[in-house]
């Protein structure tokens, strides 16, 4: 809980930086970005992020660390923190989206439905905005299907 507690409040540290400021740390730290990050300049904070926490705020605790890396994204075979740092910033109290109260309801009932729930409704935003999506966010629904049956069972659900 406590991993938890400081990777939810430290999560978005790098988010509002300025993007001259991103750009420059980004050199500065070497941190290398893929060519959708670097076109998509949304998702260098989470990176960007990681390394902020580790340099700047002294987090080194690596589930910590990757729990921020990969908030915007997930990733295949997310662990159990970051499966909850991703689910809580998806249907934190700021969150007014349609159908965010059912993904509420079911992060009480079960995380990895919650989290199929958030990735799907991530991916479709994405999508009807126009906006690329980053191949580790597809990667990263599979692999819940792949892996959870109540995840893929509550996809069902959805659908009917
Ligand atoms: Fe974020």
């Amino acid at each position: 809980m406590e991993k938890a507690r400081i990777a939810g409040l430290v999560h978005d540290c790098a988010r509002d930086l300025p993007p001259d400021v991103s750009r420059k740390l980004v050199a500065q730290w070497g941190i290398s970005l893929d060519e959708i990050e670097v076109a998509e300049p949304k998702l260098i904070h989470g990176p960007l992020g990681c390394e902020y926490a580790r340099r700047q705020l002294g987090i080194n605790d690596p589930e910590i660390l990757n729990a921020i890396r990969f908030h915007a994204t997930g990733r295949v075979d997310m662990s159990l923190l970051e499966k909850v740092i991703y689910v809580a910033d998806c249907i934190e109290p700021g969150r007014v989206y349609r159908g965010v109260a059912n993904i509420r309801e079911a992060a009480g009932r079960n995380l990895d439905e919650a989290l199929i729930m958030c990735q799907d409704q991530k991916l479709l935003f994405l999508i009807k905005k126009g906006a690329m999506i980053h191949p580790r966010a597809i990667d990263a629904r599979n692999s819940t299907l792949m892996h959870c049956r109540v995840a893929r069972e509550a996809l069902v659900k959805g659908v009917d």
